[in-house]
C-alpha cells in the first residue's frame, strides 16, 4: 500500500502511540483487502463497545474501569493501554445498551447503567458525538455526494451510499475507531466508482406504497441478490426518507446489500444505463404481488395472536413517523397486557416532547425511547413472548436476539394490536 508522507509519519509515531496503532490497523486492513491507498474521511459512525454487558470481562479486573484500557482493547485491539487522543474525523456514536430516561422500563441492570455513563463521559472527552442512533443522517450527520465515509451499521451505510451518493463500506468497531483517530480509510469496495455500478436488474411490477411495502421489497431483494448491487426499475413516484430507511434496512438484513439504485430516482442512476455503466445485469428478476405475498408470509405464519410487545422505530424513527403514531394513539389506551415502544434518536425525542407527542404516547401507556433498540440492545418488557413490528429488520432479528415470536405488519396494524392485545392478520 502506498502511504503519503503524512500517513507514514503518523504510522511512525509522530502523533503518539494511539494514532500510530490506529494507522497500522488501517494499513493491515487495507493490505488484506487489496487497497492501494488510504483516502481522507471526515465522517465516521461507530460503536464504543465498552458498555455492552460482559464485554469488559476480557480485561484484567484492575483495568475494567479504565476507559483508555477498555477502548484500547475492545475498539483498537491492543493489549497495551494507550492514552486515547481526541478524534480527528467527525464521529457519531451508534446505539447504546439502554435509554437513559427509560432504563427502569427497559429492565436494564444497574451495572450496565454505570457502563453506559462511563462510555458517555469517555465519548465527550475524545469528541465522539453521542447521538446514539442507527440513523445519524436524521440528526445532522449527512455526508455530501461522493464523500468518503467510514460508517458501521448496515442500514445507515446502504442509505448514505444509495440515497445520498456518499461512499462507505460497512465498517467494524475496530476500523471505525481507527478511522476516527486518523481521519483515513482504505480505498476499496464502495469507495471505488466501478464497484458501485449495478449488476442485477429488478423489475418492480406492483405498486409500492407503505413503509411495509418498501420493507417487503427490500427483504426480498436482499434474498435474491445477496451482496450484489441491484438496480430497481418500475417504482412509481418518489419515495421518501422513511420508505428508503425501511427498504435499505431490510435489504441489508436479508442479503448484505450495501448499495442499490432506483432508476431515475437515486443520484447515481439518472437513467438505467447510468446505473449499470460498463456492467451488464447478470440477471433480471421480477417483483410482483406473488413475491410481495411470499415475503409477507415468510414472517407471518403460525404465531400466537396474543401480542404483548409492539416495536416501532427500526431504523430509528423520524419525527414524521412519531407524529403518525401519536395521531393513532391519541385518546386511546393500550391493552393492559401490551407494551408499545417506539425508538428514535435522542435529539428527536427532545423535539417530540416539546411538540406534545411524548405526552400523547404516555397517556396511552406507550413510550418514545432513544439511544437503544429492542433487538440489538436486547431490551424488552419483562415476560414478553410475542412481538409485532412494522420493520422487516426488527422482525428478522427479534426471534434470534430476544427469542420473541414476531408478527410483521403496517404501522396501523401494530398500533391497533397494541390497543387490543390481538394481532389482526392481513396484507392489503
Ligand atoms: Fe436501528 Fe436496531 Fe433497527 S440499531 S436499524 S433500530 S435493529
Amino acid at each position: 500500500m502506498q502511504l503519503n508522507d503524512q500517513e507514514q509519519a503518523v504510522l511512525d509515531g509522530s502523533e503518539g502511540s494511539a494514532r500510530a496503532h490506529a494507522m497500522s490497523l488501517l494499513v493491515k486492513y487495507g493490505i488484506a483487502l487489496g487497497a492501494e491507498k488510504l483516502v481522507d474521511t471526515n465522517s465516521v459512525c461507530g460503536g464504543v463497545v465498552g458498555s455492552l454487558p460482559g464485554r469488559r470481562d476480557v480485561l484484567p479486573p484492575d483495568k475494567r474501569d479504565n476507559m483508555d484500557a477498555v477502548y484500547s482493547l475492545l475498539n483498537l485491539d491492543s493489549d497495551v493501554t494507550m492514552q486515547i487522543p481526541p478524534v480527528k474525523a467527525n464521529t457519531y456514536k451508534l446505539i447504546e445498551a439502554m435509554d437513559p430516561d427509560h432504563f427502569e422500563v427497559q429492565g436494564v441492570a444497574e451495572s450496565t447503567q454505570r457502563l453506559v455513563k462511563d462510555n458517555a463521559k469517555f465519548c465527550a472527552r475524545i469528541g465522539v458525538q453521542t447521538c446514539n442512533t442507527c440513523a445519524p443522517y436524521l440528526v445532522g450527520n449527512v455526508p455530501i455526494f461522493g464523500e468518503h465515509c467510514a460508517w458501521m451499521e448496515s442500514s445507515a451505510v446502504i442509505y448514505i451510499n444509495s440515497v445520498i451518493g456518499a461512499r462507505s463500506n460497512v465498517e467494524g468497531a475496530h476500523s471505525a475507531a481507527a478511522s476516527s483517530l486518523v481521519g483515513k480509510i482504505p480505498y476499496w469496495g464502495y469507495h471505488v466508482p466501478e464497484n458501485r455500478l449495478g449488476n442485477y436488474l429488478i423489475e418492480v411490477d406492483c405498486s409500492i406504497e407503505t413503509n411495509l411495502d418498501w420493507g417487503l421489497l427490500g427483504y426480498w431483494v436482499g434474498e435474491m441478490v445477496h451482496e450484489n448491487v441491484p438496480v430497481l426499475r418500475g417504482i412509481k413516484g418518489i419515495p421518501n426518507t422513511n420508505d428508503l430507511k425501511h427498504f435499505g434496512a431490510a435489504a441489508a438484513s436479508s442479503g448484505g446489500v450495501e448499495m442499490y439504485h432506483l432508476a431515475g430516482i437515486t443520484p447515481e442512476a439518472p437513467t438505467l444505463d447510468a446505473a449499470f455503466g460498463s456492467r451488464r445485469p447478470t440477471e433480471t428478476i421480477h417483483f410482483g404481488l406473488a413475491e410481495r405475498r411470499a415475503a409477507y408470509d415468510y414472517f407471518n405464519t403460525g404465531k400466537d395472536l396474543n401480542v404483548d410487545f409492539i416495536v416501532l422505530g427500526c431504523p430509528h424513527s423520524s419525527l414524521e413517523q412519531i407524529r403518525q403514531v401519536a395521531a393513532l394513539l391519541e385518546g386511546k389506551k393500550l391493552s393492559p397486557n401490551t407494551a408499545l415502544w417506539m425508538f428514535t434518536p435522542n435529539a428527536l425525542k427532545t423535539v417530540a416532547t416539546k411538540m406534545g407527542y411524548t405526552e400523547i404516547f404516555e397517556q396511552a401507556g406507550a413510550f418514545i425511547m432513544s439511544d437503544s433498540c429492542a433487538a440489538l440492545s436486547k431490551v424488552a418488557p419483562a415476560g414478553a413472548k410475542v412481538a409485532a413490528t412494522n420493520s422487516c429488520k426488527q422482525a428478522h432479528y427479534l426471534p434470534a436476539t430476544l427469542g420473541l415470536e414476531t408478527w410483521l405488519g403496517t404501522t396501523e396494524q401494530c398500533v391497533q394490536a397494541a390497543i387490543t392485545g390481538r394481532w389482526e392478520e392481513g396484507l392489503n
